[in-house]
């Protein structure tokens, strides 16, 4: 099982003997689908070549300042942005330490700080060092501010003693680092998403779609899962791999859709409708390939059932998510449709112009109906796991 499609590792490497073995972790955690990068220290660069870790990630590997550069002096942002987790494995006393300050005097202190994600820090020391006391209190405050310590392991070290202290085996972080996107607060439910585009057939070889490409769907989905949600996914067609333990069942149209969310709905809590579903078909798909004509030819159209207007009218519907895909008025449309179609949520978005749709990045309102919360521009993939959190946190309270 891919336990870490599609996310972004950024691997930390400070300077400790037990960089060797980030590379394997490296290996192991693009095994599991990660994309990885990896940002060394200098004194890191003195225990290992960049060269191997760009061979196992297969990408650039970060070390001086402005190896990140693009030429706008804010690699590091970016970098920071990309991450959906930052881990530092091996994390050497003077970098808790200099983590603890608050410190930006290199790449990886400076996108640390400049990082709102997940940090986690896998420590590797000697084992009087990690007893020192200032270790301990640099440790405890890091762990106050919600960075999570990945060890250390007890045994032989590098210095001949034996003690607390050594990095954790990299087969025993790569089962931990997908444990991090875990938050809990869906585990227990069941829960419905719809994702992507709808194609209305207009013959045999052409239909009528839409842009999404089911990114913002998806990335809900695998929120879901690490929220501890059992998550059926019914998705339009789209290129994307299936989130790791979801059940996916494939349509293409919106009548398609419509039949499969009738029949999944009645065993789930949560229904979120991400999918652009086309509102209009064409009343009269041809099964033959049209011929081409001299004249201009006018396209019927008739309209779909609304799927989520449909599950929140059910006698006993789940609690209800919908969204608003908008070009303009966004709040006043989100609003209208959330009272409309009888949800419990919308999740408005603007589309257009490189926004909302295809591409990686969105912002998005959620609207409620005596309240609204706005979730600035981010990945889509960090933007999922907040709006799950309003969910969850609406539907406990709901329920
Ligand atoms: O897939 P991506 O490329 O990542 O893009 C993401 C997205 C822009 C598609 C996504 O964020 C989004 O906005 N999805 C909803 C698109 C849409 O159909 O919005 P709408 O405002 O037209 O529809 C309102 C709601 O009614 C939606 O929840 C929609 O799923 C639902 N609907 C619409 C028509 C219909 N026949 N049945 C429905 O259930």
């Amino acid at each position: 099982m891919l336990e870490l499609a599609n996310k972004r590792v950024l691997l930390g490497v400070s300077g400790s003997i037990a960089a060797y073995k980030s590379a394997e972790l490296v290996r192991l955690l693009c095994k599991q689908g990660a994309q990885v990068r990896v940002v060394m220290t200098a004194t890191a660069t003195e225990f290992i070549q960049p060269l191997t870790f760009q061979a196992l990630s297969g990408n650039v590997v970060y070390s001086a300042w402005d190896d990140a550069d693009r030429g706008d002096g804010m690699g590091h942002i970016e970098l920071a942005r990309w991450a959906d987790v930052i881990v530092i494995a091996p994390a050497s006393a003077d970098f808790l330490a200099r983590l603890r300050q608050g410190m930006a005097g290199d790449l990886l202190t400076t996108l640390c700080l400049a990082s709102d994600g997940t940090i986690a820090v896998a420590p590797a020391m000697n084992r009087l060092m990690w007893e020192n006391a200032a270790t301990k209190e640099n440790l405890a405050v890091l762990k106050q501010r919600g960075i999570h310590i990945l060890g250390p392991g007890t045994g032989g070290q590098a210095c001949g003693e034996v003690g607390l202290g050594r990095m954790l085996e990299p087969e025993q972080l790569a089962r931990d680092i997908p444990t991090l996107f875990s938050t809990g607060i869906l585990s227990g439910t069941k829960l419905l998403l719809t994702a992507g585009p709808t194609r209305e057939p207009i013959d045999a070889m052409r239909f009528l779609s839409n842009r999404s490409s089911g990114k913002m769907g998806y990335a809900l989905a695998q929120a879901a899962i690490e929220a501890g949600a059992d998550v059926t996914l019914i998705s339009g067609p789209v290129a994307l791999p299936s989130p790791s333990r979801a059940k996916r069942l494939n349509v293409n149209s919106a009548d398609e859709m419509y039949d499969a969310v009738m029949s999944e709905v009645a065993a789930n809590d949560v229904f979120i409708s991400a999918a652009a579903v086309a509102d209009y078909r064409p009343a009269n798909p041809s099964k033959e390939k049209v011929k081409r004509k001299d004249d201009n030819v006018d396209l019927a159209l008739t309209q779909n059932r609304d799927i989520v207007a449909s599950v929140a009218a059910l006698p006993n519907k789940p609690f209800t998510v919908g969204f608003a895909a908008e070009t303009s008025d966004v709040e006043v449309h989100a609003r209208g449709k959330l009272e409309r179609k009888g949800l419990d949520l919308i999740a408005a978005n603007q589309v257009g112009e490189g926004q909302g749709a295809e591409v990686d990045d969105n912002a998005m309102t959620m609207y409620w109906a005596d309240g609204s919360q706005h979730l600035e521009k981010t990945t889509k993939n960090k933007l999922a796991r907040q709006m799950v959190a309003i969910i969850g946190e609406h539907y406990r309270a709901e329920s």
